[in-house]
């Protein structure tokens, strides 16, 4: 089924890699059922990611119920259906429904399961509990292009090149300065290194702050050593404390199980 998402966070479709098909399904329930180191205990499911539309999850709660129904015909039992994660958050203007939009969307299918329900909710959690916060090394004039060229690279949030995902990008400190259309990019050594192209943004100098908005999923967990790069420390916020709950990565960190083989160098 197509959550209309962006095609790599696609999961539901027959192209993708993902889970057993609908008409499989049943065949090899079957034949779990009948391997004795195995106890079926319910039935997942797992559309895709960033999903705006409420309507994808209720078709797909529909068509796992007409599973779960097959599988107790054939004397399957099935107890919990886990419904997955996927439900989107707001990146730029795109209308994204709430909870209760989405509890109302699948609640009375879900009732019909008469199963235990358990959801996986991941990016809803916590793409908004999190920024990346950068400082800018070097403002670039390039024919009638501006570069804003920060500290933070596509090893530290690679949604951008990765989906050509949108962030807000704020100063950290409030300004009333004019704008102007900058690239804002990291310093890595590729041309897909970047956090927002064309974007309208502050007059900015060396060395000021500026903030990655929405990077608390996806963002950290898919960071890289690329270039050599340290990953990132993280700061919890509370209110008006701080706390450091990762440090950053030192050199040794780097080469930390990387071995020299002696008999070769000798
Ligand atoms: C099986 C499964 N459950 C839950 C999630 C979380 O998805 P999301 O962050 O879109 O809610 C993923 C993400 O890929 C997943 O593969």
């Amino acid at each position: 089924m197509d959550p209309k998402t962006h095609p790599y966070i696609t999961t539901g479709l027959y192209e993708s890699k993902f889970g057993i098909d609908q008409d499989s399904a049943v065949e090899a329930f079957k034949i779990a059922s009948k391997l004795p180191n195995l106890k079926i205990l319910g039935i997942d499911m797992h559309i895709g990611s960033q999903i705006t539309e409420v309507s994808a999850f209720r078709e797909a709660v529909i068509l796992m119920n007409e599973l779960i129904e097959k599988l107790r015909m054939e004397g399957i039992e099935i107890n919990h259906f886990d419904v997955g994660g996927g439900l989107g958050v707001q990146y730029n203007d795109e209308q994204v429904p709430d909870v209760f939009e989405y509890a109302n969307a699948i609640k009375d299918e879900l009732k019909k399961s008469k199963c235990k329900i358990i959801f996986e909710p991941g990016r809803y959690l916590t793409a908004d509990a999190g920024a990346l916060v950068t400082k800018t090394l070097y403002v670039k004039n390039h024919r009638d292009k501006n570069f804003l060229i920060v500290d933070a690279a596509v090893n530290d949030l690679m949604r951008p090149a990765f989906y050509n995902a949108y962030h807000h990008i704020l100063p950290v400190k409030q300004t009333d300065r004019e704008k102007i259309v900058y690239d804002i990019v990291g310093p890595a050594c590729e041309t897909g290194d970047f956090f927002a192209k064309g974007r309208e943004f502050y007059k900015t100098e060396r060395n000021e702050l500026i903030a990655i908005m929405s990077a608390g999923a996806y963002g950290f967990c898919m960071s890289s050593n690329y270039n050599s790069r340290r990953r990132v420390p993280e700061i919890l916020v509370d209110v008006d404390k701080f706390y450091l709950i990762r440090q950053r990565e030192t050199f040794e960190d780097l080469i930390k199980g990387e071995k020299i083989i002696d008999e070769i160098f000798t």
